[in-house]
């Protein structure tokens, strides 16, 4: 058949061409749509980066306001949907929650399930950007046994969704804006990242014409993995175990390098930076921000720079060109707002939300796209007669 190479882990292989998002590695450089990411997060807002992300330009002030007034007024859910967001054991992980909702949103809403009628398509990515904010915060609501609240339309995307996460019922509750703005930030700087495992996977599963639901849900379950998404939760069970024994890295450090037990720096290390990860630079000045604001220096926040201090000069991480990723900070900072552990993830599933769908609906409209469906070198038995079992 003239194949002839694997490639594990599809190191160099392309799926697709994109418009979407551009990396440079070795410079350390990210742009959706052409726009620094630096830029975006300094002056945009995370639905305004949505918008770009999916309909490829950024949008007049009408066009946003329109949009994320559409967006907003999609926020309510079915109430069959709340009953069965509190239906979940109580310890459930947030991250199967959440993959499990947005699967369930197509038995909701199948008068958006279409992927090649334009504005059947426009109202599922309405849907999914809404119903995701309130989802994520019935996640979190929902694993403290608190009640669900309904969503305030006058209020802007991330602002309720800290208010319906965080929020006592009937008692007046307004967001830190410093919090409000370091959320937006974060989510911009997660919202796309080309072909990584969960948005190729969600390609994937929508190039069999699976319906827009099923693909993302399918993502939120390949980023729920500790090499991925999941990265941002055990960096914070990293450095807690780092300051239960007292606080000093060398010994961790000494496993990491000796890759004992496959033990590894988590937030150190990517696929395509080799250099830095622009997002983690302006992540951990955000954390800074955030820490101050929220409340003085957090034990670990030292423990954490004292541990990028060690690595960057050590020859074990500067030798493989491992830099921190932007997971290594935002768990701090998500800690910092409230958030327990396991809603980091979720939050990463959150921001990432509109890379999926603008990559999705890029793949359907592709006349190059075919089914995925990769092939493989075989190196099992050649061919051998069945034994009965008496003879085995
Ligand atoms: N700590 C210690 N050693 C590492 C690390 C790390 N975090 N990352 C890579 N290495 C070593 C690895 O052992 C290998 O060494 P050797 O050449 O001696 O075998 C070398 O560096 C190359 O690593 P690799 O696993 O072949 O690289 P990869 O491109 O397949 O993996 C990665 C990329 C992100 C999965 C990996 O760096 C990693 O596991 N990092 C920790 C988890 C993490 O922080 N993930 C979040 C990534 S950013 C957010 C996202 O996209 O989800």
């Amino acid at each position: 058949t003239g194949l002839v190479t694997v490639d594990p882990g599809f190191m160099n292989t392309a799926s697709c061409e994109s418009r979407i998002t551009y990396i440079d590695g070795d410079a350390g450089i990210l742009r959706y749509r052409g726009y620094p990411i630096d830029q975006l997060a300094e002056h945009s807002s995370f639905l305004e980066v949505a918008y770009l992300l999916i309909h490829g330009e950024l949008p007049t002030p009408q066009a946003l306001s329109a949009f994320e007034d559409r967006v907003n007024r999609h926020t309510l859910v079915h109430e069959d949907f709340r009953t069965f967001m509190g239906t979940f054991p109580r310890n459930a992980h947030p991250m199967a929650v959440m993959a499990s909702a947005l699967n369930a949103l197509s038995t909701f809403y199948p008068e958006s399930l279409d992927p090649f009628d334009s504005d059947t398509v426009e109202l599922a990515t309405v849907l999914i950007l809404a119903k995701t904010r309130t989802i994520t915060s019935y996640v979190h609501r929902a694993s403290k046994g608190e009640p669900l609240l309904y969503p305030d339309y006058s209020r802007g995307y991330v602002e309720d969704f800290l208010r319906m996460t965080f929020a006592v019922p009937y008692q007046q509750w307004d967001p830190d804006p410093t919090v409000v703005n370091a959320l937006d930030k974060l989510l911009i700087l997660h919202a796309d990242h080309e072909q990584n495992c969960s948005t190729s996977t969600v390609r994937v599963v929508g190039s069999s014409h699976a319906n827009i639901y099923a693909s993302v849900a399918a993502g939120i379950n390949a980023l729920s993995g500790p090499l991925h998404g999941g990265a941002n939760e055990a960096v914070l069970k990293m450095l807690g175990q780092i300051k239960e024994n007292g606080g000093d890295a060398t010994d961790f450090m000494r496993r990491v390098k000796n890759k004992e037990d496959g033990v590894r720096l988590m937030g150190f290390g990517h696929r395509v930076y080799k250099n830095y990860d622009p997002r983690a630079a302006i992540v951990k000045q955000s954390a800074h921000e955030v820490l101050q604001a929220l409340g003085g220096e957090d034990e670990l926040l030292d423990i954490a720079l004292g541990l990028e201090e060690i690595a960057l000069s050590d020859d074990y991480f500067v030798s493989r060109k491992l830099y921190p990723n932007v997971d290594f900070y935002t768990g701090l900072i998500y800690k910092a707002m409230g958030f327990s552990e396991q809603m980091f993830t979720p939050l990463f599933a959150l921001g990432r939300m509109p890379g999926w769908i603008a990559q999705w609906r890029e793949m359907m409209n592709d006349p190059q796209t075919k089914i995925g469906r990769p092939r493989q070198v075989y190196t099992g038995a050649t061919e051998r007669d069945y034994v009965p079992g008496d003879r085995r």
